[in-house]
């Protein structure tokens, strides 16, 4: 079935996976790129190895707009570039979905989930983790709550498929994505 108009086709058959902090993008992410065999890029890693900083450093000195500014750049490399990098499984910072561009692109860039985990978890699964600026206060409930809120509407605009995957194994999600994203490119 040729795409319509308004729905251009995905520039790879990469998997770009989306979601707040804890929700499982690393974990799943690896495990998707073993199975699949296809390389593993996570956005944050290659954007602190690009800076020579980690992202906690870029916060502090830079700002977040900066790192806004950072993913947008790695997102229009990747599409300028989908010979030389994907197709890849793509695992995103839980804000790299904030800019209405940087949806736009996620979104062209493949086949894209939305890891949909409730704030309960994920608070439990964030609450040793020291490498994230956004979770550096009193408040980490508050928060979560918070970035729930204000972004799950995003997540469900870039996204292609929802899985709510915080009482699932790491295996069944893999599966899952790898079922779907198969009937996705079979049609797109
Ligand atoms: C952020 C999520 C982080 C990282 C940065 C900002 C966010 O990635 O990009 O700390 O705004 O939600 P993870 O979702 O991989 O922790």
């Amino acid at each position: 079935m040729p795409a319509p108009d308004n729905c251009p086709p995905p520039i790879s058959s990469s998997i770009i996976l989306v979601g707040l902090m804890g929700c499982g993008k690393t974990t799943v992410g690896k495990e998707l790129s073993k199975v699949m065999g296809l390389p593993l890029l996570d956005m944050d890693t290659v954007i602190e190895e690009q800076i020579g900083k980690s992202i906690s450093d870029i916060f502090r000195d830079e700002g977040e707009a900066h790192f806004r500014a950072l993913e947008t750049a790695l997102l229009q490399y990747l599409q300028g570039s989908p010979d030389k990098n994907l197709p890849a499984v793509i695992s995103t910072g839980g804000g790299a979905v904030v800019r209405p561009e940087n949806r736009k692109l996620l979104h062209r860039l493949g086949f894209v989930v939305w890891l949909d985990v409730n704030t309960h978890t994920l608070v439990s699964r964030t609450c040793r983790s020291s490498n994230r600026p956004l979770l550096k206060v009193e408040d980490r409930v508050g928060v979560i709550n918070r970035l729930q809120e204000e972004r799950a509407s995003m997540y469900a605009e870039v996204a292609h498929l929802r899985i709510e995957s915080a009482q699932m194994e790491i295996s069944d999600i893999v599966h899952r994505v790898m079922a779907e994203a198969k009937a996705f490119f079979s049609v797109s």
